[in-house]
């Protein structure tokens, strides 16, 4: 398997593929895990190659605590993406290669989009994601850009970012894969304890359960039994329950018949923050 460390040998690389092929290109922070491993296989099944990014965003961590602690696992990674095709090429820069001397991110206006959630409580994440997800998909000009709905803010706000700039690629989304407690797939759950892992279930489960009130009761009264479940729980901190329309991710006052709606939550298990959310109608 290619790995390619610079921008130099990415050109390269990329120049050498033959004209008309499909380039699909399914960026990461590594540590991969079957929720990445199902991005790839779709983006190989649309696509003659795919590139892999392994990249670290210092940009959108605003804890950095949560940045050092970050699983880097590059050779397990490379071993895991080899064990599936020949036709996959890994770009694993430096934190030079991508920002050379000045680490920091664009500034973006995503209308609004990222002014709840993840946007409201991780200062500046979206213009970090927008800045690297901007400088990959410009140096490597794929035809499909892959991404999962476990971060289906931030897959909003990707589509978002393309449209805006034009820049000419399919923003794909998939769909969360899950351990088979229910826990969405995550780099980080390899921090929490057995235990934990095990009670963590206790989030998906609740989101299937609000889904389920959703049908009869309003967002208010549904993010607010959601609250009271994780309130008789002392090894889950629930951060926010939000529920929004899937377009503007705007907070559901009312429901509207022809619009579609999701749940969100952050929770934290000790000190892992764990994100998830589910379709509601
Ligand atoms: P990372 O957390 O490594 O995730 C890479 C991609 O895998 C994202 O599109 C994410 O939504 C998807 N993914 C993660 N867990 C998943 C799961 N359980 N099911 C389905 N898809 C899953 O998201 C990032 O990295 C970064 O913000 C990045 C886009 C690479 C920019 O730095």
């Amino acid at each position: 398997m290619q790995v390619l460390k610079t921008r130099k040998a990415l050109k390269s690389t990329l120049s050498s593929f033959q004209k008309g092929y499909g380039l699909g290109l399914v960026p990461t922070m590594g540590a991969l895990h079957q929720g990445h491993m199902a991005l790839v296989r779709k983006a190989l099944s649309e696509n003659d190659k795919v590139l892999v990014t392994i990249f670290v965003n210092p940009t959108q961590f605003n804890n950095a605590e949560d940045l050092k602690k970050y699983p880097k696992t590059l050779k397990a990674d490379i071993a895991l993406l080899d064990q599936v095709s020949n036709d996959i090429v890994v770009f694993a820069p430096s934190i030079e290669e991508i920002y050379a001397k000045d680490v920091s991110s664009k500034t973006y206006h995503f209308d609004g989009l990222d002014k709840v959630m993840e946007g409201a409580f991780r200062e500046d994440h979206f213009d970090g994601v927008g800045t690297i997800v901007e400088t990959l998909l410009r140096l490597v000009g794929p035809d499909r850009a892959y991404f999962g709905e476990k971060d289906f803010q931030q897959l909003q706000i990707i589509k978002k970012l393309v449209e805006k700039h034009r820049i000419p690629v399919d923003i794909i989304g998939c769909p969360i894969v899950r351990e088979a407690n229910g826990l969405a797939l995550s780099s980080r759950n390899e921090r929490l304890s057995k235990n934990l892992r095990k009670e963590a279930g206790f989030i998906y489960k609740t989101l299937k359960a609000a889904k389920k009130r959703f049908g009869t009761e309003s967002a208010t009264y549904v993010k607010e039994w959601v609250r009271k479940q994780f309130e008789k729980r002392e090894d889950l901190r629930l951060e926010y329950i939000e529920i929004t329309d899937i377009e503007t991710l705007t907070p559901t006052l009312r429901k509207l018949k022809n619009r579609k709606y999701r749940a969100f939550v952050a929770v934290y298990a000790d000190d892992v923050r764990l994100i998830d959310n589910i379709a509601l109608n």
